[in-house]
């Protein structure tokens, strides 16, 4: 796994002389999660719950109007394009979709940079999917607008830990001395790769649950045990169910198989049902990234202890939270 260098840019290059924005995270990319320190994280979310208050209370407002944000992904994507859409509009900005890149110029063979490089001549932020690992890194090495990490194939996936702590601290008030299980696809699931990463931060006891297939990567387990964190593997979700307060449900990552018959032979590996959540503590969340495709039963979804669907609204504060941040508005 590649591992991410700090920006080059700190400073943005357009900030005109005089300018008094500030804060820690102007004109910054948001390339990994490794980036951030408990303040940091604590600065976000409390802006994050000021957007809330803001949407509930006016719906959109007009924080970032004028500005423009580029929506670039080189991979499918649902809920992470739409809810940066979402953000950008209710701040007052405005997008430039670029989803399906297949109609872009990167069909004609435009490389990474040449069209982070275009964009940031019409817009003021970049949000960036793409299959490689470091991609985004890659292209904040070149773009001199900020870079927001979108998912870089089986690296990271920044903003969705961010909203997934943030679901964490607004469903149950508090990260530490909470056990988070991971189960699924540790391997190729870059959401728990940056999840994992961002909870080192706290005192948390974290359980990887998955087929040996798809175990957590050997690296980020090194990691976080340098850091002390209390790590433990499973093949099953008996054991580590009861304890959970958070179980962290995960796709198997159809797209990252290079054998479709090692696919076909996980992929049914782990399916949540009211059956299984009998054994679960009541005071606990079911998170999800989504999308699923079978790893929760429907019948699932009435449980209140189901965050999936309140998951993705919090990721839309803390998407707003953070273009407000990086654009010096907040
Ligand atoms: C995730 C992703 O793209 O990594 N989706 C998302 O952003 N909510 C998870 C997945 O695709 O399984």
């Amino acid at each position: 796994m590649a591992t991410f260098s700090p920006p080059i840019r700190q400073m943005n290059p357009y900030l005109p002389f005089g300018d008094h924005r500030s804060g820690p995270f102007y004109g910054r990319d948001i390339l990994s999660v490794g980036q951030f320190s408990r303040q940091d994280l604590d600065y976000i979310f409390g802006v994050a719950h000021e957007m809330r208050e803001m949407v509930e209370r006016v719906g959109t407002f007009d924080l970032l109007k004028g500005k423009i944000l580029a929506n670039l992904f080189y991979e499918p994507s649902t809920r992470t394009s739409s809810s940066f859409t979402s953000a950008m509009e209710r701040l007052g900005g405005s997008v430039i979709p670029i989803n399906e890149v297949r109609y872009s110029s990167v069909s004609k063979g435009e490389s990474l940079p040449d069209t982070v490089r275009t964009l940031e001549c019409y817009v003021d932020v970049i949000v960036l999917r793409h299959p490689e690992v470091g991609a985004s890194a890659m292209a904040a090495r070149y773009a001199r607008k900020p870079i927001i990490n979108a998912g870089d194939g089986v690296g990271e996936h920044p903003t969705q830990a961010l909203l997934d702590l943030f679901t964490i601290l607004a469903e149950l008030r508090q990260v530490d001395g909470l056990t988070v299980t991971m189960l699924g696809d540790l391997k190729y699931g870059r959401t728990v790769h940056s999840l994992a990463r961002l909870l080192s931060l706290y005192q948390v006891r974290l359980n990887y649950v998955s087929p040996d297939l798809l175990r957590m990567p050997r690296e980020i387990i090194d990691e976080l045990g340098q850091k002390s964190v209390a790590q433990a593997e499973f093949t099953s979700l008996d054991e580590a169910l009861p304890e959970s307060d958070v179980l962290y449900v995960t796709r198997v990552q159809k797209e990252r198989f290079e054998d479709e018959a090692l696919y076909e032979s996980v992929k049914g590996a782990f399916v949540i049902t009211p059956e299984t959540l009998t054994k679960a503590k009541d005071e606990m969340i079911v998170m999800h990234p989504l999308p699923r495709v079978g790893e929760i039963s429907l019948e699932v979804d009435d449980d209140p202890r189901a965050a999936y669907f309140r998951q993705m609204e919090y990721g839309l504060y803390v998407r707003m939270a953070l273009l407000a941040l990086v654009l010096g508005k907040a």
